[in-house]
């Protein structure tokens, strides 16, 4: 085979005279029937145009070059000319081509049934995309992705090396880590009716290579949650894992802030300036959200004290609604409309929007320059003075308003922020704010279940000025959780955790562990750190969604180079599929599935 010298998108001017080789796929190819035929030959680096001269060339490598279609496989062995039809400025070899001196085919290929550009990526739709995925992934777009990932996974590799982290590897079969979804689970074959579950994250083994006295680690790793995919989120995803030992919450901060600091520099030259802090209740009350998108304003305002003085029927409903948790509340948002881009037939699809969050619906009005027009005007009018210094109401702004228990409003104004902002296109693009979001609570109370949850999971320590009231006041005990979040998406989330047996098994106890199913469970944990845990605390970033940001696709699948579809099919190779019987008979599992009748 002919031995490569060059890749073909790194060929330049300065390669004029050269003789070299690459090998590639034919990405274009055309015979203008003028005795040249001209081929685009793509690797991971780029294209390079080969171009055959028919006249000048040996007849055996005419014939080949003749026999050349798309997707062919070939190397190929010529001189760095100038290009003799002027410079191609989309290409980045553009200015040069080769002319053929030797050829050879590598590899035929049947007619492809995607083509590997980016046009076609557009018209065929991800299913297809999914299928062909080798040939999908030969586009240039997704071999982008894919050395960004890299570049990025080399980066926390070096960067936590050089910061005294070790990486170390936890195990696949391990008894279920509890992180809020679902496991996956496999059947023990050496012990029949026994299944390991597959990590949810490996948040347990981080903690005892703390009690092993590792002191730092670090893992990319990949955690698997038995849950729908959603365009963030996927069933098997990748974490780029961490642990610290003698830390508190701001060394750990500082270590991650300096990571996304170090990363931005060096894959955008971009300073990412200082890094804000805000607190959960404050987000909530500002934004709605717990992981706020504050590249822009649309803020949520309580007015609920102002509201209460209006004869509207669903405000004085709202209010009156059971003082448990946090009660009825009216908040609203203050809509600019510079251009008038929020329009009735929007503000009316905004209520359709609410009730998917379980909300009645959106009154509004807008303020003209007589007083409140439209909407529910007349109610709005009598506390007009009020409204508008509260609101800061100019003409012409639209409120909208949500009115419902504390959860619902703040959610449903959370999300209708969101929907609003890019309604009116107000979210800056090539921006990035990042945010730090702390002092989360270290429960919230689970009607259905009738008990108390861990917000973050259970290893998560309080504030340490918080441990007086975990037992008499868990509801508004803070932890000592922290998230990061970027433009509008949590990309890492972390605690400083529990090291002491007696407070973890306090933890268990308030969020409905009997002390058995906690020693059944988390035994080991509970072991561990009675034999010197030292303080310790980590975080875990979502590379996927890192990743996402990064080369900018809100589709996580894009990111990923075997992803799994909506419903967590892996539709190239087509699992999840059946099993053979006897593996089932070996692992001592029987389904509940009736046989599908044989087909003729
Ligand atoms: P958490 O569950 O918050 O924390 O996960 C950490 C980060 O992982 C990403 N992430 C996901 N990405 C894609 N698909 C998913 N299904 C998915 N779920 C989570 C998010 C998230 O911020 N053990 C703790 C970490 C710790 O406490 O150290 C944990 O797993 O970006």
């Amino acid at each position: 085979m002919l031995k490569r010298s060059h890749m073909c998108g790194s060929l330049r001017a300065s390669h004029v005279g050269q003789t070299v080789t690459v090998c590639g796929w034919i990405n274009t190819y055309r015979d203008q029937g003028k005795g040249l035929i001209f081929t685009d030959v793509r690797d991971r680096e780029g294209l390079c145009q080969v171009v055959f001269d028919l006249e000048q060339s040996p007849a055996d490598l005419v014939a080949l070059a003749k026999t050349l279609r798309r997707e062919f496989v070939l190397a190929v062995t010529g001189t760095v000319r100038v290009r003799a039809g002027g410079a191609n400025p989309k290409l980045a070899s553009g200015e040069v081509e080769i002319v053929a001196e030797k050829l050879e085919l590598l590899n035929a290929a049947e007619p492809p049934p995607i083509l590997p550009d980016e046009h076609d990526a557009e018209k065929i739709g991800e299913e297809t995309r999914l299928k062909y995925r080798y040939i999908d992934l030969r586009r240039p777009r997704m071999q982008h992705i894919l050395r960004t990932r890299s570049r990025v996974t080399k980066f926390a590799r070096d960067y936590f090396s050089q910061n005294g982290f070790l990486e170390i590897e936890t195990p696949l079969l391990i008894k279920t880590t509890p992180e809020g979804a679902r496991d996956f689970i496999v059947p023990a074959r050496l012990h029949p009716g026994k299944w390991y579950a597959l990590p949810q994250s490996p948040q347990l083994f981080k903690q005892i290579l703390m009690v092993a006295g590792c002191d730092r680690y670090l893992q990319i790793c990949k955690c698997m949650r038995d849950e729908d995919p959603r365009a963030d989120r996927q069933a098997e995803f990748t974490q780029i894992d961490l642990e610290m030992s003698f830390v508190q919450r701001e060394d750990v901060m500082e270590m991650m802030t300096g990571f996304v600091r170090g990363l931005w520099s060096e894959l955008f030259n971009y300073d990412i300036g200082t890094v804000e802090r805000i607190t959960y209740w404050d987000a909530m009350e500002r934004y709605g959200i717990d992981r706020p998108d504050n590249r822009y304003g649309l803020e949520t305002c309580d007015i609920s004290a102002i509201a209460a003085k209006t004869e509207f029927g669903v405000f004085k409903e709202a209010l009156a609604k059971s003082k448990a948790g946090r009660g009825g509340v009216v908040k609203a948002i203050r809509v600019p409309t510079p251009n008038e881009k929020i329009t009735r037939k929007l503000l009316d699809g905004y209520s359709d929007f609410a009730k998917t969050y379980k909300a009645g619906g959106i009154p509004y009005t807008k303020l003209g320059a007589n007083g409140f027009e439209t909407g529910i005007a007349k109610f709005c009018e009598p506390v007009k003075a009020e409204l508008i210094e509260k609101l800061g109401l100019k003409q012409g702004d639209i409120i909208v308003f949500a009115a419902d228990d504390y959860d619902i409003a703040t959610k449903t104004l959370g999300e209708l922020r969101q929907r609003i902002a890019r309604d009116l296109q107000i979210v800056p693009e090539g921006k990035w704010n990042f945010l730090w979001v702390v002092d989360f609570p270290m429960f919230e109370w689970d009607d259905n279940g009738k008990r108390w949850v861990a917000l973050h999971h259970p290893f998560t320590s309080p504030n340490p000025d918080q441990f007086g009231i975990l037992e008499s006041n868990p509801g508004g005990c803070l932890s000592a959780g922290y998230d990061l979040v970027l433009n509008g998406s949590e990309i890492a989330g972390g605690s400083i955790r529990i090291h002491n047996t007696k407070v973890q098994e306090k933890v268990f106890g308030l969020i409905g562990l009997t002390e058995a199913d906690a020693r059944m469970k988390f035994g080991f944990l509970l072991d561990a750190l009675k034999y010197g845990a030292p303080p310790h605390g980590g975080i875990a970033f979502g590379l996927d969604r890192l990743v996402m940001h990064i080369v900018g696709t809100d589709n996580i699948r894009d990111v990923i180079a075997f992803p799994k579809t909506q419903s967590g099919m892996d539709l190239m190779s087509e699992a999840p599929g059946p099993v053979d019987p006897e593996q089932l008979v070996e692992t001592h599992v029987r389904s509940t599935v009736p046989e599908q009748p044989a087909k003729v």
